[in-house]
């Protein structure tokens, strides 16, 4: 079903025609319409045109405005300034544009749905095998799956990868001593929890690493294990999926605190590029696009050089013959495109590794396996600061655990919840204290531009006032018990009221939904849509304030305000749940 048009849309083709019918040449030229202060719209597109045109602004102005028909969409187009249009539209115009939304069966409120959608890969929430999760997984993960979202949305086919460490060098290290202390990891899976399954790996760990430093047999044994795992050998690749099977309870049991889905079968780690490697190094050396130096393979680039002005090449093959991370990417890559029939890649990766990504898509182009039509983009996110602007560390200096710090969250927004809770039940406020923590945490990620960094302070993420999740969900959950208090009057449309100042300036927020989660997703920006939520939600409340809905004047517009109340909660509650986060019915 096509989706519903918005007002902002419609009232763009009507400016578009009138250009066009004033002058032949601006057929196709963009009104450049935006929301103002002044009017509800201003267009400035007039402008540039008419200096292409070599005509008079304002007269151009004056031609444009006579061609426009006012009275049912438009109310009123005044020219001002040197050649811009002043657009107000009618009270009607916007109610019935909110009500044909409202009735859309798909409750898709007004975002279309791509006719010609492309196929994105996107590799995010990438954690290590063997390794404990830090912050820096929370934004990979939280950025990556509202992006996922958008894009699904706007109906992109989106394939996901989370292209985990499960390979390399420690792993020889780790087989050997499982080899050696069989019964270290013996449970039955399903009875292990995330928590044990990481502190039993991190056991190990550490006892392997302590082997490995003090006992010179013990390391060339393990030594010896890393080639017999990257030959094959099928009792040593056993043992590797111990671990790998260890860390995967750890992961999903953070991934669902986190609220997160993530599917097995989207788990493509490093290993899963392993038959690719030899032949990626092929390809690179026949094309000349990679060359030997020192008896490793490598690309050079003009612009990448180290402090000593030397290049600084990306080793595609190591010297003794062993492969890296550059290696594992450019096979993905080729996986990708040519498998996985990818038009975009995505890499939801912290920025301290852009100039890997750099190398790594440049050698794509190179060999010709990156173009035009086929490109890669590596979505940079900044560091998690403490509250002293430093990167955030325990006092003892050591990375945050990212498990304890959500544990944190919750507790706090619990408690916030227990506040404020008048008829919640314990397990209620435990479940609440839940959404809210974590939309907490999820929504301080999300609500600022990725490529920034930002401070981890908990006190601010959980507070009602500002900019924050917990103001969205208790606007949410205001409106709900609201519309639970009206009983038997329902939400209803009255197109032929006329509308108070602030239900314009909600009505035409809410409308504006389809062109701001087109631009986030375009963008693969979803800090675009937290802030135009956190409006939707100031613009909710300066509503609420100034036109009382259950006390209001006649049963129409108590109806009317209803609509207006449940068209704002259906916004909110979709835009929420593109940003991964939820909206309680009760708070
Ligand atoms: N596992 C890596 C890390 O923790 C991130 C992987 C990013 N993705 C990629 N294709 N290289 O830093």
């Amino acid at each position: 079903m096509a989706s519903v048009t918005s007002l902002t849309a419609s009232v763009h083709q009507r400016l578009a025609d009138a250009l066009a019918s004033a002058l032949p040449e601006a057929d196709g030229v963009d009104p450049l319409l935006r929301r103002s202060d002044r009017a509800d719209f201003q267009a400035n597109g007039i402008l540039a045109l008419a200096k292409k045109a070599k005509a008079n602004p304002r007269d151009l102005a004056v031609r444009v405005v006579a061609g426009i028909t006012t009275g049912d969409v438009i109310e009123d187009v005044e020219v001002s300034g040197p050649g811009f249009l002043n657009v107000t539209v009618t009270d009607r115009a916007i109610t019935e544009n909110l009500a044909a939304r409202a009735a859309d069966p798909d409750a898709r409120l007004g975002v279309p749905r791509a006719e010609h959608p492309g196929t994105t890969v996107i590799d995010y929430a990438q954690p290590n095998v063997a390794k404990e999760m830090h912050v820096g997984h929370l934004r990979s993960a939280v950025i990556g799956d509202s992006v996922v979202q958008l894009l699904e949305f706007t109906g992109e086919n989106v394939v996901r990868r989370h292209h985990i460490g499960d390979w390399g060098t420690q792993f020889g290290m780790l087989i050997q001593y499982l080899d050696e202390h069989p019964h270290e990891l013996d449970h039955r899976a399903a009875e292990v929890s995330g928590e044990e399954a990481m502190s039993n790996l991190d056991r190990l760990y550490k006892a392997a690493r302590k082997l490995f430093d003090s006992d010179d047999a013990f390391k060339t044994r393990a030594r010896r294990r890393v080639v017999d795992l990257q030959a094959g050998d099928p009792h040593t690749l056993a043992m590797w999926q111990k671990f790998v099977d260890e860390s995967k309870i750890y992961f999903f049991s953070v991934f669902e605190k986190l609220d997160l889905e993530v599917r097995d079968p989207d788990i493509v780690g490093e290993s899963g590029y392993n038959d690719m490697l030899a032949e990626t190094c092929r390809l690179l050396e026949e094309s000349g696009v990679a060359v030997r130096s020192e008896g490793a393979l490598c690309v050079f680039f003009d612009d990448v050089k180290g402090p000593d002005g030397k290049p600084v090449p990306l080793i595609v093959q190591k010297s003794d013959g062993g492969y890296g991370y550059a290696a594992t990417d450019l096979s993905a890559i080729r996986d990708r495109v040519f498998h996985l029939k990818a038009d975009s890649l995505i890499y939801v990766v912290d920025a301290r590794q852009s100039l890997h990504f750099k190398m790594v898509f440049e050698t794509a182009r190179r060999a010709g396996w990156l173009n035009d039509e086929v490109t890669a983009y590596q979505l940079a996110f900044g560091t998690v600061l403490g509250k002293d602007g430093k990167p955030f560390k325990t006092r003892e200096g050591e990375t945050v655990r990212l498990v304890d710090l959500l544990d944190e969250a919750i507790d706090r927004a619990s408690a916030v919840v227990r506040e404020k809770a008048q008829d919640l039940s314990e397990a209620e406020i435990a479940e609440r204290g839940a959404q809210v923590g974590i939309g907490a945490v999820k929504y301080a990620d999300l609500s600022t531009s990725a490529n920034r960094d930002y401070k981890f302070d908990l006190d601010q993420m959980v507070s009602l006032n500002g900019d924050t999740s917990v103001y969205l969900q208790y606007a949410y959950a205001r409106i709900q018990s609201i519309l639970r208090k009206a009983g038997e009057t329902g939400p209803q449309a009255r197109p032929e009221l006329a509308l108070h100042e602030a239900e314009r300036a909600l009505g035409l927020h809410v409308d504006a939904f389809a062109e701001t989660v087109a631009e986030a997703a375009r963008e693969y920006a979803p800090h675009k849509l937290a802030s135009y939520l956190y409006q939707l939600a100031s613009l909710y409340t300066s509503f609420y304030d100034k036109c009382p809905v259950l006390k209001a004047e006649t049963g129409e517009q108590i109806e009317n305000r209803l609509f207006l109340c449940d068209i704002t909660a259906r916004t909110l509650h979709r835009g929420m749940a593109l940003l991964g986060i939820r909206t309680p019915e009760r708070l």
